[in-house]
């Protein structure tokens, strides 16, 4: 932190400062007034601000930086993304693995920022993007780049690294990684698959590519389609006789009801399920006043998608959460995919519990000292500001081919996860028939096990981590931060 201060009044004299000065790069994007809400010091350096990706266009996307806690010049530069789509990674950064804790003030008001034991800066260099643009604080001045796919955000984001290593000169050597959950298992390995490509043709700066991972990531219809009905069964929520008269129907295709007698035995198991919290089969359901009132007026929903979970835990889990996945009754398939507000009907989302990003994220103070748009542009956890396609298809071509090409992969799953169960992870992950390297074991932390794990051929790894919903690390941020700390580190986990 210690430049001049001239070196922040304007952008020219921020990179005369960094060339004279040598060094610290994008200085103008660097949080040296602090952040509203937090009252400690910063044990790393924070940046944030736009990479104009689109000059014509005014095409910006937003991200926070987090240098690394540890060894900033060693240590992994990893990008982090959350799903939706149309979910802000501020998710990521607010909820799971930030450098802070977001205590929500029940007064009104800002939250409290306290500093996170398990922030993910622990050990690497974190930036968190907002992506596509329209997606959280990301945002083009021309309205048509929000109707956008897989294929246009893969290649905006590839474009955005390729500038931001440019700006963080000093970064381009680390080891980088892409890492994300959810929908991003559709944004995580398109994206890999462009950076790639970039290499290959000579794209300068070149990106230190090391590898990725997915966390309950949405990956392919079939596989993750068919994976609800063993994971219920597995998990002791439907019967022996209905799981086998459902077999028996079905065929084993859960996902594309092969005819009448199928179809009514899947129902019944929806049925079964509908009380349940999908993100967490193990978390209650939120039954608040107001959501049985709202959910009284929007009868098309199935009911689990009015109920979500509750949690008693103060500030690590959320009351309800929504929108970092495909609802698990229609896995995602090729073409338009529906928005959050849109599948809810209406602009917000009812009785969510996310007041806190989003009191933070739309005070006029924040976005001063983040370097983002003003507070007109509301910022919304998940948006159905933009109209997305799905038009990349199966990721487990982009699997394969990444990892064929010595591309390092870790494939995790919370197993009580109910949205992209583990179940379809793992049967994947085994369908691209690699050698067994690392036979299926539990992995410890703490002396106690905290999930279990199978290690192929081609450094491909999937982990359950035991007991967790679906954003792991905001569920389990200890035995998050061990894995995901031993595998940057290529150590064994
Ligand atoms: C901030 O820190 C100061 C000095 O340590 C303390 O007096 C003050 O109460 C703190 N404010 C908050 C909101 O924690
Ligand atoms: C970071 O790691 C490098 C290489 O191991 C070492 O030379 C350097 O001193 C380390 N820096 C810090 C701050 O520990
Ligand atoms: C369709 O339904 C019958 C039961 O009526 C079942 O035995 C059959 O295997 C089902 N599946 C297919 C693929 O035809
Ligand atoms: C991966 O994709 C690239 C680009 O399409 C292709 O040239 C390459 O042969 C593929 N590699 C593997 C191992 O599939
Ligand atoms: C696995 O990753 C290590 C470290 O990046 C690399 O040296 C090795 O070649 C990779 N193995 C395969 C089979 O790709």
């Amino acid at each position: 932190m210690g430049k001049p201060s001239l070196c922040n009044l304007w952008p020219g004299f921020a990179l005369l400062c960094s060339l004279l000065l040598g060094g610290e790069a994008a200085p103008e994007k660097a949080l040296i007034g602090g952040l509203p809400g937090f009252n400690g010091t910063f044990p790393s350096k924070h940046y944030s601000g736009y990479v104009t990706i689109d000059e014509s266009h005014g095409k910006n996307l937003f991200y926070y930086f987090v240098v690394s806690e540890s060894n900033a010049s060693e240590d992994p530069v990893v990008l982090w993304l959350n799903g939706g789509p149309g979910c802000s990674s501020f998710d990521g950064f607010i909820y799971e693995h930030g450098p802070f804790h977001f205590e929500a003030n029940r007064g009104g008001g800002l939250p409290t920022l306290h500093l996170n034991p398990y922030s993910w800066s622990k050990v690497s260099n974190i930036i968190y993007l907002d992506s596509p643009a329209g997606v959280g604080l990301s945002y083009s001045e021309k309205e048509e780049d929000y109707q956008t796919g897989d294929q246009k955000t893969a290649s905006d984001t590839h474009a955005f690294l390729i500038k931001w290593f440019e700006q963080y000169q000093e970064f381009q050597s680390n080891p980088f990684y892409i890492a994300g959950e959810s929908y991003a298992g559709v944004y995580v390995p398109t994206l890999a698959y462009e950076v790639v490509k970039g290499i290959d043709s000579g794209v300068k700066p070149t990106i230190n590519f090391k590898g990725y991972m997915v966390g309950n990531g949405v990956t392919d219809p079939e596989f993750d389609g068919n994976a609800l009905v063993p994971f219920a069964h597995g998990m002791g929520l439907i019967s022996d006789d209905l799981y086998q008269a459902v077999s028996s129907s079905c065929e084993g295709s859960y996902w594309n009801p092969v005819n009448e007698s199928c179809g009514k035995f899947l129902s019944k198991v929806n049925e079964d399920l509908d009380d349940l919290n999908i993100y967490d089969i193990l978390e209650p359901c939120y039954h608040s006043p107001e959501a049985i009132e709202r959910s009284s007026t929007n009868v098309r929903l199935p009911l689990s998608f009015r109920k979500l979970g509750e949690t008693e835990r103060p500030l690590s889990v959320r009351k309800r959460m929504f929108g970092r996945a495909w609802p698990f009754r229609a896995p995602v398939r090729d073409g338009n995919v529906p928005l959050w507000p849109q599948l809810m009907d209406r602009n917000g989302v009812p009785c969510t519990d996310d007041e806190a990003a989003t009191s933070w994220l739309n005070n006029k103070a924040v976005r001063k000292a983040l370097h983002a748009i003003e507070e007109s542009f509301t910022w919304e956890l998940c948006t159905g500001r933009i109209s997305y396609d799905h038009d990349l298809g199966s990721m487990i071509r982009f699997h394969k081919n990444l990892t064929a090409r010595g591309y390092r992969a870790l494939i995790f799953s919370g197993d009580h996860d109910m949205c992209v169960p583990f179940t379809g992870s793992e049967a994947w992950t085994r369908s691209l028939k690699y050698a067994i390297l690392d036979e299926w074991r539990p992995w410890l932390f703490g002396g106690q096990v905290a999930g279990y794990l199978q290690g192929y051929d081609h450094n491909l790894t999937f982990l359950t981590v035991k007991g967790s919903g679906h954003t792991v690390p905001e569920y389990k941020p200890r035995e998050a931060l061990a894995f995901y700390s031993r595998w940057l580190a290529g150590r064994r986990i």
